[in-house]
C-alpha cells in the first residue's frame, strides 16, 4: 500500500491582513494540514504568532494544525498552544531550544497532541535516535529555520533517506516532513528520498490558483511503498 503524500500549507507566507480567508482558502484548495510557524525572536530572529493568533487560525479550519515551535523553552507554553487548538506540536531538537527533549516530547503526548521533533540542517540524525519512538512526525528542515522563501538545501536529501532507512529497520511509523524551499522539483527529490509530508509557504501562497498548485505538487511526488498512517 502506498503512503499518500500530505501537503501542509505554511501560513507564514499568507497575506496576514486576510489571515482567516487565507487559511480557509488553502483548506478548500486541498491542503491536508495547516503549518503554523511559531517564532519567538530568540531561537530565530523573527517573531510570528502566539496562542491568540493560533486560536483565530483554529476558527478558520478544521484541518489538523501542524505547529512548528521555533522557540526557546517550548515546555513553558505547550499547554497554551494545545488549548489554542494545536493538533501537532513540533519541537526543535537543538539544546538552544530545549534542554530535555525526551521529557518535552512525552509532555506533548500527555497533553493529547501528536509529538514531532524538528532537526535543523546542521543537526545530525544521531541527535534524535533515542526519541524516535516517542514521535509521530520527524520534520527535516531543508532550509535554516526563521524565514520563508529560502532556497532548498540538497545536502539534506541523504539525511531524509537515512531517516527512512532507520524507520524501516526499527519498524517505526513516523511521518517524515520536510520544510523549506519546497516546490515541484524539490518535492520530487524529497519524496524520492523518503519524505511523505511537504510544508510549502511561498509556492502555495505565491500561486494565483492554490488548488491548482496543490494538485501540481501532488503530481510531482514520488509514490513510496511504505504503509499508510493518518
Ligand atoms: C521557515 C519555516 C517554514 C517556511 C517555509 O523557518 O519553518 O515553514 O514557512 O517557507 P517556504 O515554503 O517559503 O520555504
Ligand atoms: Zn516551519
Amino acid at each position: 500500500m502506498s503512503r499518500p503524500l500530505k501537503i501542509s500549507a505554511s501560513v507564514l507566507a499568507a497575506d496576514f491582513t486576510r489571515l482567516g480567508e487565507e487559511v480557509a482558502a488553502v483548506d478548500r484548495a486541498g491542503s491536508d494540514w495547516i503549518h503554523v510557524d511559531i517564532m519567538d525572536g530568540r531561537f530565530v530572529p523573527d517573531i510570528s504568532f502566539g496562542p491568540s493568533v493560533v486560536k483565530a487560525i483554529r476558527r478558520s479550519t478544521r484541518k489538523p494544525l501542524n505547529l512548528h515551535l521555533m522557540i526557546v523553552e517550548p515546555e513553558r507554553s505547550l499547554q497554551r498552544y494545545r488549548d489554542a487548538g494545536a493538533d501537532h506540536l513540533l519541537v526543535q531538537a537543538e539544546p538552544g531550544s530545549t534542554v530535555h527533549l525526551h521529557r518535552v516530547l512525552s509532555q506533548v503526548r500527555e497533553l493529547g497532541c501528536r509529538p514531532g521533533v524538528v532537526i535543523d540542517p546542521a543537526t545530525p540524525i544521531m541527535w534524535i535516535e533515542h526519541v524516535l519512538h516517542l514521535v509521530d512526525i520527524v520534520l527535516v528542515m531543508t532550509v535554516n529555520p526563521g524565514f520563508g522563501g529560502q532556497a532548498f538545501l540538497p545536502e539534506m536529501l541523504p539525511k531524509i533517506a537515512a531517516l527512512r532507512t532507520l524507520a524501516r529497520e526499527r519498524g517505526l511509523d513516523f511521518h517524515i516532513e520536510v520544510d523549506g524551499g519546497q516546490d515541484a522539483d524539490t518535492i520530487r527529490r524529497s519524496t524520492e528520498a523518503g519524505a511523505d509530508v511537504i510544508v510549502a509557504g511561498t509556492a502555495i501562497f505565491g500561486a494565483l490558483d492554490y488548488a491548482g498548485k496543490i494538485a501540481e505538487m501532488r503530481a510531482c511526488a514520488h509514490t513510496s511503498t511504505s504503509p499508510t498512517k493518518g
